[in-house]
C-alpha cells in the first residue's frame, strides 16, 4: 500500500529514540520529509543522521522541551522555515513520573499537566495555521493502555493522558471541515527504555527481579510478547498518512491484545 507520504513534511515529537524514533524512521522510508525533536542536542542529530543514512530523506534535528511553551512554539516556526508546510504531526513526550497517589504534591501534578497535557495543546496550536492554510493534515496522539485501565504506579499518566484522549476527540469534531483528522495510538507494552524503566519499578515495588517481572507480564499478554518500537511506528506513520484519510477520531490500540475492555 502507498501510504502517500513522499514530501509530505511530518513534525515527530521526543524522536531520538523510543516510539518517536520508530515513527521518524518509518514516515522518512516512505518519502516523508522529516523534522524531529527531542531535548538532548546530540542524540537527536545522530538519530535524524542514522534515518538519513538508512533512508536518503530529508531529516532535520531541532531540540525542544515538550515541558516549555516556548521552545515548542519554536521548533514550529523552524520547521515551517525550513521545511514547508506540515502535513503531519505525532505529538509525543516523556512519561511522567511513576508513583502513586500520596507520592505527589501540587507541583508535581502541575509539571505532569505542563509536560502531557499542555504540550499536547501547544502542539497542536503550532501547527493548525499551517495545516488549515495547506488544506489539512493529520495530527496523532501517543497516550498509553492507562487510558482504558488505569496503571497502579502511573497515576499522573492515567490522569493526563484522558485529557490528551478528550482533547483529541474534541477536536477531531470540530477540525473535520478543515480536512485535519486527529487520532490518538494506545501503546501497550512496548519495549523501550520507558518501559525497562517502568517494569523496573514495577518489579522493586513486588520485590521480585526484574527478569521474572518482566517474563509473568508478557506470559499474561495474549501475543505473550512485548511489542517492538517499529510496530508501532508503522502504525503510526500509516495514521499520519494519506492512506488513512478517511479515520479521525479514533483511539487505535498497538497492544498484542492487553486491553481486555470491548469498548
Ligand atoms: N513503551 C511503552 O510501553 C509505553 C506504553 C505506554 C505509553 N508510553 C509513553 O509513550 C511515550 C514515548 O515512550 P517511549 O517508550 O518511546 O519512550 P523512550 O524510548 O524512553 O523515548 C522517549 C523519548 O522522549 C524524548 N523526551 C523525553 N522527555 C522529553 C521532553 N520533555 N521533551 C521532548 N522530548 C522528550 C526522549 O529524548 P530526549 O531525552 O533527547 O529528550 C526520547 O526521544 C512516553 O510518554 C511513554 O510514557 C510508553
Amino acid at each position: 500500500m502507498d501510504l502517500n507520504l513522499k514530501g509530505q513534511v511530518v513534525m515527530i515529537a521526543a524522536a531520538s529514540k523510543g516510539m518517536g524514533y520508530a515513527t521518524a524512521l518509518e514516515c522518512a522510508r516512505e518519502g516523508a520529509i522529516v523534522s524531529m525533536a527531542s531535548r538532548d542536542k546530540q542524540a537527536i542529530e545522530s538519530a535524524a543522521e542514522t534515518i538519513r543514512q538508512q533512508t536518503g530523506a530529508t531529516v532535520k534535528a531541532y531540540t525542544f522541551d515538550a515541558g516549555d511553551a516556548q521552545s515548542i512554539k519554536q521548533w514550529a516556526e523552524d520547521t515551517l522555515r525550513d521545511l514547508g508546510p506540515v502535513k503531519g504531526l505525532l505529538v509525543n513526550a516523556g512519561g511522567p513520573p511513576t508513583g502513586q497517589f500520596d507520592s505527589f504534591d501540587d507541583d508535581d501534578w502541575q509539571s505532569a499537566f505542563e509536560l502531557t497535557l499542555m504540550s499536547s495543546v501547544r502542539m497542536i496550536r503550532a501547527v493548525l495555521p499551517s495545516m488549515r492554510a495547506s488544506g489539512g493534515g493529520s495530527i496523532l496522539a501517543i497516550t498509553s493502555s492507562s487510558v482504558k485501565e488505569p496503571i497502579d504506579i502511573l497515576i499522573l499518566s492515567n490522569v493526563m493522558r484522558s485529557g490528551v484522549t478528550s482533547l483529541i476527540k474534541s477536536l477531531s469534531q470540530q477540525l473535520g471541515p478543515d480536512n485535519i483528522r486527529l487520532n490518538t495510538l494506545i501503546p501497550g507494552k512496548i519495549d523501550t527504555d520507558r518501559l525497562r524503566g517502568t517494569n523496573q519499578a514495577q518489579a522493586s515495588k513486588r520485590g521480585v527481579s526484574v527478569e521474572e517481572h518482566n517474563a509473568q507480564m508478557a506470559a499474561q499478554l495474549p501475543m505473550r510478547r512485548f511489542g517492538d518500537a517499529d510496530e508501532v511506528g508503522k502504525a503510526c506513520a500509516f495514521l499520519l498518512s494519506d492512506a488513512a484519510s478517511y479515520i479521525t477520531g479514533v483511539s487505535l490500540a498497538v497492544d498484542g491484545g492487553l486491553i481486555k475492555t470491548v469498548w
